[in-house]
């Protein structure tokens, strides 16, 4: 990854910390340091003009010590081994802090997506789905969305995993459309589960939500949902931003309207929107905008030790995984911005993918309004115990949510012994 950047280190370093504050031995939590599997794949794929490419492909099973192995699959071109062994790892500890009996797997395909077409993607989604077929299933490691993959994708993957199985097998994966299994309430679940700790952490922190100003990094599924549950909250959205660069108003962006735009058709970017009083801004102005929440949820490494002694933002609400640096943290904590960490903040989507399994292996449905009210009791339950843990060891939330995660693991782990 760029300048140095690594993510898993990252991830080894904030774990450590954790495990001293929680008065561990280096044996207890040693496993954690390790993924139990990391699958590397070649994957040949026709292109439309007749020449065939080949995409490397990643599966990593970082801890199954509570459960199937759970985690999105990402197609960037930036993908490589650490960023899926770092994502992963984070998908274990998410895992554990919202207490639902899976552990961390994560996917990804080094590819850029935008330059595929719809048949392309089909095809390389098929084959990277049967290259995978024999260490997944509904109850090894169970993928779902993540950047530039979506419920189409799913469906293929779940299409593919089913024909070689021999049967219909909708649990292998979640955030699938609606009609092949998918549950009410995935596709929004990560972008509300945002929502609702900007809500707590807003609460707890006595400022209004109604005329807060915000700002958004990624206009995507979490982005783009979070934005605009948010705006319906009564936030004002001043400022949000994509790859292909950010827009800003004083008195609050029409989310509605954007997010309608943006879904229109595949590959359309914010810069192709327009609408009065809107002015252009990078992606570096957004983090650096005056606001009371920033919302980074596009990709990693974005808060860094250089960017966050320039942040306004009194709150951070993590969409992304790891968009905040070890460095950066630092400096924000220093500057007595609170931030509510990645494992907690964007954990709606693993949560609401946990009952799109439950009820595909139950071959039931639930409503979404039992949908969101389950996701809300659950999260809110979530920053409870990271907030009181943080509290009572006195440190931020992110040590709080990683002691809760590492301590319900490492639990686990030892009730099980090593076998
Ligand atoms: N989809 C989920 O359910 C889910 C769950 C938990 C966490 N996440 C995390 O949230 C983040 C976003 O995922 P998503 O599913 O919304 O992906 P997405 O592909 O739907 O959207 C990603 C957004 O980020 C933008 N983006 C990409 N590179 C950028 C850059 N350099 N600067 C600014 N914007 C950029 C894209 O243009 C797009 O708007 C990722 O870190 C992902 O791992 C996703």
């Amino acid at each position: 990854m760029a300048n140095g950047y690594n993510p898993y280190q990252e991830m080894l370093e904030v774990l450590d910390e954790a495990a001293k504050k929680l008065g561990l031995e280096e044996n207890d939590y040693v496993q954690l340091k390790y993924p139990e599997r990391e699958v590397k794949v070649a994957i040949p794929v026709e292109m439309d003009d007749g020449s065939i490419k080949v995409f490397e492909g990643y599966r990593v099973q970082h801890s199954g010590v509570r459960g199937p192995y759970k985690g999105g699959i990402r197609y960037h071109q930036d993908v490589d081994m650490d960023e899926v062994k770092a994502l992963a790892a984070w998908m274990s500890f998410k895992c554990a802090v919202v207490d639902i009996p899976y552990g961390g797997g994560k996917g990804g395909v080094t590819v850029d997506a935008t330059k595929l077409s719809r048949k392309e993607l089909e095809r390389l989604t098929r084959k990277y789905a049967a290259l995978l077929y024999p260490v997944i299933g509904p109850e090894i490691d169970i993928p779902a969305p993540d950047v530039n993959t979506n419920a189409e994708i799913m469906g293929w993957f779940m299409d593919t995993y089913s024909t070689l199985r021999g049967h219909l097998s909708p649990g292998v994966v979640t955030g699938k459309p609606i009609p092949i299994g998918g549950s009410l309430g995935r596709g929004e679940a990560t972008g509300r589960g945002v929502m609702l700790m900007v809500r707590e952490i807003a609460k707890k922190l006595h400022l209004p939500l109604e005329g807060a100003k915000v700002a958004v990094q990624g206009a995507g599924n979490v982005g783009g949902t979070a934005a605009r549950l948010l705006h319906r909250e009564g936030c004002k959205v001043v400022a949000l931003s994509d790859v292909s660069g950010g827009i800003y108003s004083e008195n609050g962006l029409d989310m509605d309207e954007i997010m309608d735009f943006l879904t229109a058709q595949r590959g359309r970017l914010l810069k192709d929107y327009d609408a009065p009083g809107l002015t252009r801004i990078s992606n570096e102005d957004l983090l650096t905008q005056d606001v009371d929440i920033l919302i980074p949820a596009a990709l990693e490494n974005q808060i860094t030790e250089e960017v966050a002694p320039h942040i306004k933002a009194r709150i951070v609400v993590e969409g992304a995984n790891g968009p905040t640096t070890v460095g950066g943290d630092r400096v924000l904590e220093e500057k007595g911005v609170v931030v509510v960490p990645d494992i907690l903040a964007n954990s709606g989507g693993v949560t609401v993918s946990y009952f799109e399994w439950v009820q595909n292996l139950q071959s039931f449905r639930w409503e979404e309004e039992e949908i969101n009210n389950r996701l809300e009791n659950i999260m809110i339950k979530a920053f409870n115990e990271v907030w009181n843990t943080a509290v009572e060891a006195e440190t931020t939330l992110r040590m709080g949510a990683y002691m809760v995660a590492v301590d319900r693991i490492v639990t686990a782990s030892k009730m099980r012994g090593l076998s």
